[in-house]
């Protein structure tokens, strides 16, 4: 497949996002994108670095750039304060300076901290993305949220940061282990459902190749789906409102991930079934069809994503999702969908079909 090239339009800090198999094989890839600075700091984990770190700062090293290593331990439990600390005290070590760029290389936990680190070092320093899971490649590598978990909750604290560039490289994809993979394509179906109506029937025709990690069918889907996050991010960087269609099936998913205790079910999983009980909500308010439910589950089945999600409850799911006085009082928005390929965000459905939803998880 031939490199392919997405610009994240957002002025003065736009991007390119670089798609392709084998990227680091190319000679001129750092050039070609006019990368500036001579020295990168890679910041990856213990799983990722030992499989991917050396042939990528050989292609660094080979045109003329320095590289130095940081690598943090391999967890969500470890997307923390004290490793956060630990990264600046190595920056600080190495006497790194504002000229210094970061390379995040690995999933979303490894993006989300070293791009974080990236925010606050001396007031922000440069940082690029190298994704190696289906998730990060298709989510979190690209729109500049960046984030540690506090014992309160999930990226409690974070910021805005975006990138100099992502770099795409999917033959990374093929060391990642299934249960991952398949989490990961939660996500790629969430575009579908939420704003690409083609791009989901693409799915239902093409799923099997992803399945079989077919690097085309894996290119033009990575594509698609960085071509509706960069469409969002554009339009909506910080989540005042359109990005919040990114949250199809989030509100139900963290409900699940955290009644089951973090860490049981994995988050793509937790969004699949999650995206079932949004969709449910869409049919009984009269917007989704029947047909187009069936559809979705069919497709998520397929993957072979968990479609029903765990029974706490309704009162628990409540509590869970959040829904107390406070969020009565018009402050819980749920991402609904009218159609396949065509999502909204609600404040005003019923609570009495929500109730209803909740009530119908059986297993
Ligand atoms: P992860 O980073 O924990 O990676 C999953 C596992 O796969 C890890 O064990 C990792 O070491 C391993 N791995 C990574 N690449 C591999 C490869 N190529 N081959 C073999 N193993 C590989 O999990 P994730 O699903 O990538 O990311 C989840 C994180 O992303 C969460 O912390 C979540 O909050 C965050 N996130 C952020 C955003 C955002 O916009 N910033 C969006 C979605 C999720
Ligand atoms: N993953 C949600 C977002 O980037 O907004």
């Amino acid at each position: 497949m031939n490199n392919r090239q997405i610009i994240v339009g957002l002025a003065e800090r736009s991007y390119p996002i670089i798609i392709g198999s084998d990227l680091f094989r190319t000679k001129d890839i750092l050039d070609n994108i006019g990368l500036r600075g001579r020295r990168f700091v890679f910041v990856t984990n213990d799983v990722v670095g030992p499989m991917y770190l050396s042939a990528i700062a050989e292609r660094f090293l080979s045109s003329g750039r320095n590289v130095e290593n940081i690598i943090i331990p391999d967890g969500e439990q470890f997307k923390t304060q004290d490793t956060l600390t630990s990264i600046y005290d190595q920056l600080i070590a190495k006497r790194v300076d504002r000229s210094t760029t970061i390379v995040a290389l690995g999933g979303g936990v490894v993006g989300d901290v070293a791009g974080f680190a990236a925010s606050t070092y001396q007031r922000g320093i440069p940082f690029i993305q190298i994704p190696t899971t289906l998730l990060a490649q298709v989510d979190s590598s690209v729109g500049g949220k960046t984030a540690i978990n506090h014992p309160a909750g999930k990226n409690m604290i974070g910021a805005f940061y975006q990138p100099q560039a992502v770099f795409i490289s999917l033959e990374m994809l093929r060391s990642l282990p299934d249960r991952e993979f398949k989490a990961g394509l939660a996500e790629v179906v969430k575009y579908g459902a939420i704003m690409d109506y083609a791009f989901f029937v693409w799915l239902e025709q093409n799923m099997q190749a992803l399945l079989n990690r077919d690097n085309d069918a894996l290119g033009y889907a990575v594509e698609q789906c960085c071509l509706s996050k960069a469409k969002i991010v554009e339009n909506d960087e910080t989540e005042s409102g359109l990005r919040a269609l990114l949250n199809f099936g989030h509100t139900f998913g963290h409900a699940v991930e955290a009644g089951l205790g973090y860490g049981k079910w994995l988050h793509g999983e937790a969004v699949a079934a999650g995206m079932l009980l949004a969709a449910r909500l869409s049919l009984l308010t009269g917007d989704l069809k029947q047909s187009d439910w069936d559809r979705l589950q069919q497709l998520l089945i397929e993957v072979g994503l968990p479609i029903d999600a765990p029974n706490f409850g309704c009162n628990r799911y409540l509590e869970l999702m959040g829904y107390d006085k406070k969020v009565l009082d018009g402050k819980l928005r749920l991402v609904l969908l009218k159609n396949l390929g065509e999502a909204y965000v609600s404040v005003d459905f019923s609570k009495e079909l929500l109730i209803e939803v909740l009530n119908g998880v059986k297993q």
